[in-house]
């Protein structure tokens, strides 16, 4: 069973960040199509939202769509589409219960105009909760953001809002679809594969990062302890000596 004890005298994480990854094969060692495995993957994301709240983690963020992942199947990219809608509509009620805060990251405006609707309505209902903030990455690619920040950084010197000496990392920062997000503490990636595939490049500078093979249909309360669990045991440095940490 879990032992609540570790969890309650340690820090959770404020900021989690979940590259939900392997549906797909999980499905195909069941002999199943894929989108079974995305079906009951969307049941491992209400497990987790409901725990993540439960410990009183601030942030969790959800890789739930790459800008890469346009790429796939004209099918399984409808499938996803129509999964993330399901997930939206049926939530809602259980988010203004919990008094969840839906945010999102991405270039949104690729999304199907039905889902992008369904999304920005679930954002502004539920844009005065104060409990955890789900952020949805969608069509998120980090190289992206990082280039529309660019963009929108240079826009403003050349109109001379901004001069060049002004542009420091908390400029960038605050010019990323993360903007006001503290930065994650713990990214976790199921599914076995060992890469961040263009997920939080800027943000995850310093974040504790937690690989599992468990795929992501079978990533539940028990397991996201474990991750928890773990992140609570590693020593943060940011540079320093242990030395130095011991000394306040
Ligand atoms: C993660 O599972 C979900 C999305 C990327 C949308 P995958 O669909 O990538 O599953 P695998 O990696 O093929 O098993
Ligand atoms: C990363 O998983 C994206 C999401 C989980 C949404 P992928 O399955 O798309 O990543 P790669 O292709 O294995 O790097
Ligand atoms: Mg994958």
């Amino acid at each position: 069973m879990l032992d609540q004890k570790l969890i309650d005298s340690a820090p959770i994480p404020t900021h989690v960040a979940i590259i939900m990854d392997g549906n797909g094969r999980w499905a195909q060692q069941k002999h199943r199509p894929r989108l079974y495995g995305h079906k009951v993957g969307v049941e491992s994301v209400q497990e987790i939202v409901e725990y993540a709240s439960e410990l009183g983690v601030k942030v969790l963020t959800l890789y739930a769509f790459s800008s890469e992942n346009w790429k796939r199947p004209s099918t399984e990219v409808s499938g996803l589409m129509s999964l993330l809608k399901g997930y939206l509509l049926s939530e809602l009620s259980k988010m203004l219960k919990n008094s969840v805060r839906l945010v999102s990251i991405g270039d949104i405006q690729k999304l199907p105009q039905d889902v992008r609707e369904v999304l920005e309505k679930t954002i502004a209902e539920t844009a005065g909760n104060d409990g955890l903030i789900l952020n949805l990455a969608l069509s998120y690619g980090g190289r992206s953001e990082i280039v529309q920040a660019v963009r929108k950084i240079a826009s403003d010197v050349l109109a001379k809002r901004i001069s060049l000496d002004e542009i420091d990392e908390k400029l960038i920062t605050n010019h990323l679809y993360t903007s006001g997000l503290p930065e994650p503490d713990l990214l976790i990636r199921t599914g076995g594969e060992a890469r961040l595939s263009n997920f939080l490049l800027w943000q995850a500078s310093y974040a504790e990062i937690y690989f599992t093979d468990t795929m992501w249909p079978e990533f539940r309360r028990e397991a996201f302890f474990r991750a928890i669990a773990e992140f609570q045991g590693r020593e943060r440095r940011f540079g320093r000596t242990s030395a130095q940490l011991g000394s306040g």
